[in-house]
């Protein structure tokens, strides 16, 4: 593209204008930046790749993506879950042609080759013809991530052997995981298959908006309180409250019992469901987040992330949905949104289709939260690409907070991990995100401190 930054350049420049809490425009558009993000970040880290109630039963299978890679997902006879890539040893031909089935193997439709849903090489055609004897299965078998961790049913994988535990990866974000997933035994399940679409976005843009753009709500969803779905939009900053985590992880919560909702704890939950939750297992930070400034949104780096809202359907009481979803890179400025909706598993059909319907109606294609996002986050990556902007060098601001009379230092008095601040206000969480991502670009390691503290003005 024209005036494009070599990317050793840019990176040093990113670092530079961090300092003064600045971002290149660039960054979220630019093809050397795509690249190295795809050889950096995503064959270089932990990728979230299903849950296990997505195949629940020996021979099941669904297809996902590392960064450009395509996987398949898959639960062997034994009951363990294999990721495997989706390219064929002879020549390459993707072996799985769906997104998600029930098979003990995969043929490849180029010339045949046959591998079990283990991965194991165990047909040739024409084999005594063709090759005389059979072909080595511990050499020509799939190719495994060679690391896979299951966690509380959500399956991480990494592309490189040479990271940490995923729970030591994961850090404060997986405490944070617990206190949203893990409120009832029988846990939750995928309401279905992931519905899917493109953004003309940038993957990082999608990422730092659900790391805790709070400061979005009043004007680019100011619609949604226009049409009763919400009431208090124009206050979400005020009752803001934000989850710095280390390796990027960030969350917001919103304090809506302080001023939206008298008596509003666990999410605005029914009682039914209040009643069947079993908080034992949480620790005391985490019930005291639950009940009064439950997480909202949030990123676990690179490209996973969550949203838990209320969402009023006339005739009865609030759906409350919760989505985790992906943001898939696809080209330089290009993403694809996996969207699955998650409802406990306690929950009747006609319940489970409630939160459904509810979380759709905010966080679907059509969702009108997820309409207003979407458009804007495509404008960001139209700037990011523009000749006129890359000569001028454009900036991004995040110096949101420097001069501001809301104090958004860290909680002195936080116990729970990571920093913790009582504001909405800031940009922090966008900025520790975007540490991550340029400490990974730089090659630097890939676990450390990330929270901002003490970094940013
Ligand atoms: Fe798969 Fe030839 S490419 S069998
Ligand atoms: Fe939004």
């Amino acid at each position: 593209a024209p005036f494009s930054t070599p990317l050793d350049v840019l990176l040093d420049r990113v670092e530079q204008d961090m300092q003064e809490d600045l971002v290149p425009a660039e960054i979220f558009n630019n093809d050397d930046v795509f690249r190295a993000e795809m050889e950096r970040i995503f064959t270089n880290t932990w990728v979230f790749v299903a849950h296990e109630s997505e195949i629940p039963k020996a021979g099941d299978f669904v297809q996902r993506r590392i960064g450009l890679d395509p996987v398949i997902v898959t639960r062997d006879g034994k009951g363990g879950i294999n990721v495997l890539s989706n390219y064929c040893r002879h020549r390459g031909t993707q072996v799985c042609q769906t997104d998600a089935g029930n098979s003990r193997f995969f043929t490849c439709p180029y010339h045949g080759w046959t591998y079990a849903n283990d991965g194991r090489l165990v047909g040739t055609p024409l084999m005594n013809r063709a090759y005389g004897e059979p072909l080595d299965p511990n050499q020509w078998s799939l190719k495994r991530a060679p690391r896979v961790e299951n966690r509380k049913g959500f399956v991480f994988a990494s592309l490189s052997d040479d990271v940490p535990e995923l729970e030591e990866w994961l850090g404060g974000g997986a405490w944070m995981l617990d206190l949203i997933t893990q409120l009832h035994p029988d846990g939750m399940r995928v309401a279905g298959p992931p519905e899917r679409y493109t953004v003309n976005g940038d993957w990082k843009t999608a990422g730092e908006n659900f790391a805790g753009d709070v400061y979005h709500l009043p004007t680019l969803h100011f619609s949604v309180q226009e049409v009763d779905l919400i009431q208090g939009i124009q206050g979400t900053c005020e009752i803001g409250r934000t989850y710095e985590f280390e390796n990027g992880h960030t969350f917001i919560g919103h304090a809506w019992t302080e001023a939206i909702h008298p008596g509003f704890t666990l999410w605005g939950y029914p009682d039914e469901y209040k009643e069947r939750f079993d908080l034992s297992g949480l620790d005391e930070t985490q019930r005291f987040v639950v009940d009064h400034q439950p997480p909202t949104v949030g990123t676990i780096f690179p490209n996973l992330s969550f949203i838990r809202i209320f969402s009023p359907l006339p005739d009865g009481p609030p759906a409350v949905m919760t989505s985790f979803r992906q943001w898939q890179p696809v080209a330089p400025g290009k993403l694809e949104l996996w969207n699955w909706q998650f409802v406990w598993n306690f929950q009747d059909e006609e319940s489970a289709q409630r939160d459904y319907v509810g979380g759709q109606y905010c966080f679907g294609s059509a969702g009108l939260y997820e309409q207003d996002d979407t458009v804007a986050w495509e404008g960001v990556a139209r700037a990011a690409a523009s000749p006129w902007m890359r000569k001028e060098r454009l900036k991004f601001n995040y110096q949101q907070g420097r001069n501001s009379p809301v104090d958004d230092a860290p909680d002195p008095d936080w116990r729970g991990p990571g920093v913790h601040r009582n504001s909405g206000y800031g940009e922090h969480v966008q900025f520790n995100f975007l540490c991550q991502w340029l400490r990974m670009m730089k090659g630097e390691s890939a676990t450390g401190n990330g929270t901002t503290e003490g970094t940013q003005a």
